[in-house]
């Protein structure tokens, strides 16, 4: 039964017990609430590779197995299965939906896709050669400034109100982050095409042209979003948790999530591949950066490889993988000499003593940036698109700590290293 079983820490030769709780699926918790009221110690643990920080009911992954639930349902069926809207649902509210339940969500979406018009100026206020990162960060905080109905954390409408507009405009933010950087006017939403679609459409039409939706290239999209959707507590999820925390407007915790993501460890890396795969540009060049990815005297590391969790494969780079192949074959892989580099560098590493022994597989941003790409998304737009899809993971995260009653503000201890008291000694009495 849960709270029967427990560790026993010797501190100093004095025992101290502590609960064991066992989750649905995955390994047992140590919980150490109490540890600092009774034992007057405190745990290390810098990265928290070993520190659940929360209970959550969201998300669950596997690394070893290489496994990724979405409220109990594998990826890779929803993948393939569902749509990202039906994903929202699904994160949001924990079921799938019912038909007439989709098709109200769908709508409630859809009537919130426009922006405030006056957010328009905030646009123009950004220089055009502003990373389309930074243009959101700042926009996304600043429609707490637009949307004050719907910023009180304690009431549960207001913060329903402020997720669907959250899920509905980022896509028209992204897409007017993308227009402003290219000197193109905005276009607005066009509510009869689904999610994906009418992003696409916002950011490739152009006032006098016809803009015709792909269907194959809409339905790679909608998968993009659905894969990114959520991953539990990673570092942008849990910035979000933790300026929640503090009862921080829901716009400023997302855009502090969105802030996070922007680094090149996190969902910056699909960025970093393809403008990495671009530097190596020629497969006959690729040893020389395996072997800098291998010495321990140069920081330069395989963008696109590696996961703290996933250790054997990463279920989204399959998935992705396979997805690449598809877009590619319809929309051509000539001219794309980032894709062969992708691929001779994937078969490389795999093979490669260095990359297998610590297990450093592609992960889903490798072939995420090759099919953004093979769509005709430069690569500032990679993590952008990273950031919209993830927004509804961060709500929901977000959601589930505000409702959960036991909440409190996250405060993380430390083991200082610094000097010890000292006494303020007066400039002229200073030696030098
Ligand atoms: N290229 C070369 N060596 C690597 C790489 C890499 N991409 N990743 C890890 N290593 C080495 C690292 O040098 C270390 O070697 P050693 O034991 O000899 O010191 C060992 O592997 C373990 O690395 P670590 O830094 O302790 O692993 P971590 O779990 O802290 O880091 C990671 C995980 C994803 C930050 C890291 O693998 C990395 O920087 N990868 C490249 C960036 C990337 O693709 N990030 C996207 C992650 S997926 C999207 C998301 O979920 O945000």
């Amino acid at each position: 039964m849960k709270g029967d079983r427990h560790a026993v820490l010797t501190v100093d030769g004095k025992q101290f017990k502590l609960p064991i709780q066992s989750p649905t699926i995955g390994p047992d918790t140590i919980d150490i609430r109490r540890l600092y009221g009774e034992a007057k110690c405190f745990t290390f643990d810098p990265g928290y590779t070993s520190t659940a920080s929360c209970e959550s009911k969201i998300t669950y992954i596997d690394g070893e197995a290489g496994e990724l639930l979405y409220r109990g349902y594998p990826v890779e069926q929803l993948a393939e299965h569902s749509s990202f809207l039906e994903v929202c649902y699904l994160l949001l509210y924990g079921e799938l939906p019912s038909a007439k339940q989709l098709e109200d969500f769908e709508c409630r979406v859809t009537n919130h896709t426009m922006v405030h018009d006056q957010m328009n100026y905030f646009f123009r206020g950004f220089r055009r050669d502003a990373h389309p990162m930074a243009i959101i960060t700042g926009v996304m905080g600043a429609m707490s400034a637009f949307y004050h109905d719907s910023t009180d954390i304690s009431d549960p409408k207001q913060r329903e109100i402020a997720s669907i507009r959250m899920i509905a405009k980022l896509p028209t933010i992204v897409a007017m982050a993308y227009k402003y950087s290219n000197g193109q006017p905005f276009i607005y939403p066009k509510n009869e095409l689904n999610y994906a679609a009418n992003f696409l459409r916002m950011c490739f039409k152009v006032p006098p042209q016809q803009y015709k939706v792909s269907p194959s290239v809409s339905k790679a999209l909608d998968r993009i979003f659905i894969l990114h959707a959520d991953h539990e507590q990673n570092a942008s999820t849990s910035t979000v948790r933790l300026a929640g925390s503090s009862g921080a407007n829901p716009f400023a915790c997302i855009a502090a999530g969105i802030a996070c993501l922007w680094g090149p460890a996190h969902g910056g890396a699909n960025e970093a591949a393809l403008l990495m795969l671009r530097e190596i540009g020629t497969v006959d060049r690729i040893p020389e950066f395996i072997k800098r990815a291998k010495d321990p005297n140069d920081s330069f590391r395989l963008m696109g490889f590696g996961h703290r969790v996933y250790k054997n494969f990463d279920p989204r780079a399959s998935i992705m993988k396979q997805s690449a192949d598809e877009i590619l074959d319809e929309i051509g892989s000539e001219n794309k000499p980032a894709l062969l580099v992708a691929r001779e560098l994937e078969r490389i590493a795999l093979e490669d003593d260095y990359f297998r022994s610590r297990r450093l597989y592609p992960n889903v941003d490798f072939y995420s940036g090759i099919i953004l790409d093979a769509i005709g998304f430069p690569t500032e737009m990679f993590t952008p698109i990273f950031a919209l899809s993830r927004t509804v993971g961060w709500i929901s995260q977000w959601k589930e700590m505000i409702a959960d009653p036991a909440m409190r503000i996250g405060r993380p201890r430390q083991m200082y290293v610094g000097e010890s008291h000292r006494r303020y000694v007066p400039v002229a009495e200073r030696p030098g």
